[in-house]
């Protein structure tokens, strides 16, 4: 393995779970996983819990992530939470342009790469999320549509600015739908961003960037994603808010 490329299994909880549902989790998941080794978990709680989330991950390997940034460090922007801030919090990561921040809040590919920037420079990694909508898939846009939304979200950053960044391909139709990409398809298409990430900066860092695969991973089929070439990890919704589904998930089978 690419020491490099540390499996990494995180769990975006979305606007789920409240302060102490969050607390309480993250003790048993902590409590039933046995030392970590060579693994990465990072958890996303809503805003409210980062606080005492992150007080509350001990173990090695654990993380503490946001869902969503503002690019502004600070201002006038009612309801926004600055990178200074996150990272005050204890944040490690932070995930930008989740399909959901997309479709329903008006993100685009220029707010991405505004957000990716911010959390790079605050000393955080973007967990920067592509993939395309169903319509596009069965047009053959696939590739088009993540190809652009990877070189837009890095435009700007140097190679050293890139190291580290963390890229999750989450096919808009596989998320909360319980329609898993296969894995050749999953990963088909992490050749392909690895491969043009290649062409935007260079060798090393088309090895040892780590690209996640989201939508509707499950205890079911995390073993046969993880075996894929270039999966590096996973970014999990659903399966990711009960104790026995992401525990399974932090110790699958490679
Ligand atoms: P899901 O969500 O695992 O519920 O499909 C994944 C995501 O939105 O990151």
């Amino acid at each position: 393995m690419n020491p490099d490329r540390r499996p990494l299994i995180a769990a975006n909880w979305k606007m789920h779970k409240t302060l102490a549902e969050a607390v309480s989790f993250v003790e048993s998941i902590q409590k039933q996983t046995g030392p970590l080794g060579d693994r990465e978990v990072l958890i996303a709680p809503p805003f409210t819990s980062l606080k005492e989330v992150g007080d509350t991950l001990k173990e090695g390997g654990y993380s503490l992530g946001a869902q969503n940034c503002h690019w502004e460090q600070k201002g006038a922007f009612t309801g926004e939470i600055s990178t200074v801030m996150l990272k005050e919090m204890g944040c490690a990561y932070v995930l930008v342009g989740h399909s959901e921040r997309r479709q329903l809040f008006g993100e685009t590919d220029e707010t991405v790469r505004l957000k990716t920037a911010a959390v790079i420079a605050a000393g955080m990694v973007p967990v920067v999320c592509v993939g395309e909508v169903l319509g596009e898939r069965e047009r053959g846009e696939t590739f088009d549509v993540v190809g652009r939304q990877v070189e837009e979200a890095f435009t700007g950053l140097s190679a050293e600015q890139m190291a580290g960044v963390v890229i999750a391909y989450e096919p808009v139709w596989a998320i909360g739908t319980g329609k898993t990409a296969t894995a050749g398809q999953a990963q088909e298409v992490h050749g392909y961003i690895r491969a043009r990430i290649s062409s935007l900066f260079n060798k090393t860092i088309e090895n040892n960037v780590r690209i996640l695969y989201g939508g509707s991973v499950k205890p079911s089929n995390i073993d046969v994603l993880m075996a894929e070439p270039d999966i590096d990890g996973a970014l999990v919704g659903g399966a990711s808010l009960e104790v026995a589904s992401f525990t399974s998930l932090i110790e699958f089978n490679v």
